[in-house]
């Protein structure tokens, strides 16, 4: 009999309901794949733009481009069933398997819990890739707009390793969680220039980095530039209403490497909020509700292609 696994597919676009877990059959790998089953998969707001019918693409869609796993089947040399991943750039890791090639994945390392291992490369290369389009100093003062969520929390920390010192804007909820994290904070809405000014110290504010999208962020980063800074975007909308230039990344396993050692030697934390499978549609409304703090991962306890896999509960 043909062996089936779980897989989030929306057949239409729309509200975060349009999302089921339907079952598909396993179908044979073609060579330079594995196929790998999921622990834990990182949640990204690109999947809900797309679900919304705001980011292109055609419908059926599925979801999920970051997760953690153990090799379930391998046509390449470079993995075994067993080995224990991290996986970046795939498509459909909301599922119990999912289909990727060898140049995607790095060993997960033993210290990563499954959960933080799900969810920690795609915002943590993301935001590599984003300082990496800065030229910064260490001592610069840099804004970052939506400091809180998922790849903030990593790009804060991240950028204060390399010896950066960090304003962060997030709501009046997030002040105490930045502070925590060594981020001078700043609530986000009217009156946001004169509080980033007050922060800043009379120092000059080297770069703005956006991850919020609001007009605010795009008009502020409008005034930095004038000031000299370099002013960038990782999200469509104020490169659409701004100009901001728009980092694209491109993860890697070179990038991924570089992550776990200055995850390592910074001692990094990421705090993961996680569901279950089966609330793949309340995950889709947090992510429209743009309010977590750290990231928001899917925990995939229950998959069943797990059951053989030793250490993965
Ligand atoms: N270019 C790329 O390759 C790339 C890669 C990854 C992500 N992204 C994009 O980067 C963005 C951030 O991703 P993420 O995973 O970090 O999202 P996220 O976790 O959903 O971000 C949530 C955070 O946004 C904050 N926030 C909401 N409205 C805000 C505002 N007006 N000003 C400042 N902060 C605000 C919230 O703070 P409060 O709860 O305190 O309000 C919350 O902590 C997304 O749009 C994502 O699509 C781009």
């Amino acid at each position: 009999m043909k062996q089936h696994y779980r897989v989030a597919v929306a057949r239409q676009f729309g509200a975060p309901e349009v999302i089921s877990i339907e079952n598909h059959p396993v179908q044979p790998l073609a060579a330079g794949e594995v196929r790998v089953a999921v622990r834990a998969a990182g949640q990204n707001p690109v999947d809900a733009r797309r679900r919304a019918g705001n980011f292109g693409g055609q419908v059926p869609l599925v979801f999920g481009t970051e997760f953690s796993g153990i090799v379930h089947e391998s046509k390449d040399p470079g993995w075994a069933a067993g080995d224990e991943v991290v996986g970046w750039g795939a498509v459909g890791a909301d599922a119990d398997l999912v289909l990727t090639s060898g140049d995607k994945l790095a060993a997960k390392p033993k210290e990563l819990p499954w959960a933080v291992a799900g969810g920690l490369s795609g915002a943590g290369q993301t935001s590599l890739a984003a300082l990496a389009a800065l030229e910064l100093q260490p001592g610069d003062v840099i804004l970052v707009h939506a400091a809180a969520g998922g790849v903030g929390s990593m790009l804060v920390q991240l950028a204060m390793h390399q010896g950066l010192v960090v304003i962060g804007t997030a709501g009046t909820g997030n002040q105490e969680y930045l502070r925590q994290l060594g981020v001078l904070p700043v609530v986000y809405g009217p009156g946001l220039s004169e509080r980033v000014a007050q922060a800043a110290g009379g120092r000059a504010i080297a770069a703005s980095i956006d991850l919020a999208g609001s007009m605010e962020a795009g008009d502020l980063a409008r005034e930095l530039v004038s000031g000299g800074a370099q002013c960038i975007t990782l999200v469509p909308e104020t490169w659409q209403s701004h100009g901001l230039p728009l980092v694209s990344v491109r993860a890697s396993a070179q990038r991924f490497a570089e992550l776990m050692r200055s995850y390592r030697d910074g001692g990094l934390q990421l705090q993961v909020n996680t569901l279950e499978f089966n609330d793949v549609v309340k995950a889709h409304r947090q992510m429209d509700a743009k309010h977590s703090r750290g990231k928001l991962v899917l925990e995939m306890s229950d998959n069943p292609y797990l059951a053989n896999s030793g250490d993965a509960a």
